[in-house]
């Protein structure tokens, strides 16, 4: 399963980088709007940093300007996917775009109908908001259970990118259905990373190598 990091955050960005768990980034408007820098800066130095799909959302609602703004962002960077949301002008510009050879992400996903609609319109991936479905009452994993047995039972390409995650449990579950991706925001990425056990072993294991080294005067 791919693990791409949900932020525009350069720094998390860099610092998650180097741990060499990231295989692309998904941004958004929000997530965009939380940073001090520039968008464009911001967005083009992403592509710079990851050599994955780097996920940039357009802000049109008609086809004609999501296709003028999927043009623009794709010359960012040679990686840009471009993030389109789940309406019908939308479903309309993935299918264009996909005859040009520009890939797409279809983005505010809530239901495995949306999921298959985008499929058929040709997205290379589809993003169910999971964490936004359960706060809704919904069971969010429920949906990606149902989205992944419907693409292979036809053999859709399009990649299901598990987006909304609130905890490392949703990752699990999405690897266990056999999910394509799963976007985190870095918290999430660090709560993964770390367990109680791990660091009080590696206290202990110091402690004792302490002890090793003065039994034998040993300077390592
Ligand atoms: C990713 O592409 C989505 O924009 C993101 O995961 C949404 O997450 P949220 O529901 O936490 O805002």
């Amino acid at each position: 399963m791919k693990i791409f990091l949900d932020t525009a955050n350069l720094e998390s960005i860099r610092k998650y980088n180097d741990i060499g768990a990231v295989d692309g980034i998904t941004t958004n408007p929000t997530l965009l709007s939380r940073e001090k820098e520039h968008p464009e800066e911001i967005m083009r130095e992403i592509t710079r940093i990851i050599k994955g799909p780097v996920n940039l959302e357009v802000v049109g609602i008609t086809t004609d300007v999501m296709l003028e703004e999927a043009h623009r962002l794709t010359t960012f960077g040679n990686n840009v996917v471009v993030k389109i949301p789940m309406i019908p002008e939308g479903l309309k510009a993935v299918k264009i775009l996909n005859n040009e050879g520009i890939k797409t992400n279809v983005t505010l996903i809530f239901s495995s109908n949306q999921a298959l609609l985008a499929a058929k319109a040709g997205a290379s991936y589809v993003s169910p908001f999971i964490g936004r479905l359960d706060d809704a009452g919904h069971n969010g994993m429920e949906v990606i259970r149902e989205i992944v047995s419907i693409f292979n039972n036809y053999q859709f390409r399009t990649e299901v990118l598990v987006a909304s995650i609130r905890h490392p449990v949703h990752v699990v579950e999405a690897a266990k259905i056999g999910a394509h991706v799963v976007t985190l925001p870095p918290e999430i990425l660090g709560k993964m990373m770390s367990h109680p056990l791990s660091d009080k072993g590696l206290e202990s294991f110091l402690l004792d190598w302490e002890k090793v080294k003065k039994k034998h005067d040993y300077q390592i």
